[in-house]
């Protein structure tokens, strides 16, 4: 969507809206994440800015991820890697909950506070006092200089260039390159993931930004589609299992934040807890449903809300003809390493939230009632 170029548009780089240009920013901004950090012809990561000598690594036991928003959804997948492939426990809090609660921590618990502005307020106060607990604390951030990073040990920053629409797209999924990076680095340290293993990782993850700019223009003007379909939608069911749970949640916050439908992400195992009993014929259902290891499980769900008239949109593997004959619409989405699905399904999400608001005439940039960073309670 480019319109008559006028100096305003200039820093909109003749996108419509900032939003729609930090979603085909995220190849390069993802790139630019992981570029520096990691050597591809040995399968190395190179941390130094995190402040943790490997003698600090090894002795982690226990660690806490604290966030708001979209970078708590990036926390929720960070949990799934790091305790696949770094054998440690991990906890996720909202940082709004972490800070009033009795906290149980020490100088082996490695805190890791999430922020794209590094100024959200309850995430500040939850990382001061992970700091007075003694326990090591590393920031995952996108703005140098910003105040959690001359509080932390260390700041892990993407490198996702200045992000001026509201609702979080290229940041986010930075955020989770970040994290996976860290992954693939304390194990590493740890000697938890073979150096074969982690070469694989890496070659999949080199691969991603290639394999978005490739997909982006296609999903762009799918979701254009769909979006007409739904434009009128007063609810919207998101649902995924597994490490693509949270972007179940963050596809949710996406369509509610810009667009104001009221969207909820859900764990597709809990439909029949009760989210099963919204299901008519008005119901839109997006369901994330990649090839892997629970693809049996998510199937049956979304064939429960197909038997109760569902509307159902899957995302599914390209290739993949059985989601064809179940889903009212699907979109297809390349095979690709499937830790890395959570980064790869957000972007189809980022387009379906922005192609709605747009066409409900919402203000996609400043949506009502928010700020870009709360720096308040
Ligand atoms: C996401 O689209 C929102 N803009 C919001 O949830 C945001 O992620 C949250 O406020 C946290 O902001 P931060 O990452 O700057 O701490």
């Amino acid at each position: 969507h480019t319109i008559d170029w006028n100096p305003a548009m200039a820093e909109k780089s003749g996108y419509t809206h900032f939003m729609l240009k930090e979603i085909f920013e995220q190849p390069q901004a993802i790139l630019n994440t992981f570029r520096s950090r990691i050597d591809p012809e040995h399968g190395q990561l190179c941390l130094p800015e995190l402040g943790l000598s490997d003698r600090d690594i090894k002795g982690i036991g226990r660690i806490v991820l604290l966030a708001c928003g979209s970078s708590w959804h990036a926390a929720l997948v960070a949990k799934y890697w790091l305790e696949q492939w770094v054998g440690i426990p991990v906890e996720v809090d909202i940082a709004s909950e972490f800070r009033y609660r009795r906290l149980l921590l020490d100088k082996n618990v490695l805190v890791i506070p999430i922020t794209q502005s590094g100024e959200t307020a309850d995430t500040l106060a939850g990382t001061r006092l992970a700091l007075k607990s003694g326990a090591k604390v590393v920031a995952i951030c996108n703005v140098l200089g910003s105040t959690i990073t001359r509080e932390v040990h260390g700041t892990l920053y993407t490198h996702a260039g200045p992000e001026i629409g509201v609702a979080s797209t290229k940041a986010f999924t930075c955020q989770l390159v970040a994290l996976f990076l860290l992954t693939l680095y304390l194990a590493q340290v740890r000697g938890t993931m073979a150096s074969r293993e982690r070469l694989t990782m890496i070659e999949s993850l080199v691969e991603l930004p290639v394999v978005l700019e490739r997909e982006l223009p296609g999903w762009q003007e799918e979701m254009e589609r769909l979006a007409e379909e739904f434009v009128k939608s007063r609810d919207f069911l998101f649902l995924a299992r597994g490490e693509n749970f949270p972007i179940a949640l963050e596809g949710a916050l996406k369509l509610k934040e810009i667009s104001y439908i009221h969207a909820e992400g859900y764990a597709a195992g809990e439909m029949k807890h009760g989210p099963i009993a919204l299901i008519d014929r008005d119901m839109p259902v997006l369901a994330l449903v990649p090839q892997n290891g629970v693809y049996d499980k998510v199937v049956a769900n979304v064939e429960e809300v197909k038997a109760r008239h569902g509307r159902l949109i899957l995302l599914g593997s390209r290739g993949d003809a059985n989601i064809g004959r179940i889903a009212d619409h699907v979109v297809y989405l390349p095979v690709i390493l499937p830790d890395l699905n959570p980064i790869l399904y957000t972007v189809p999400l980022q387009l379906l939230a922005y192609q709605v608001a747009r066409l409900r005439g919402c203000d996609v940039d400043q949506p009502r009632n928010l700020a870009k960073s709360v720096t308040v309670e």
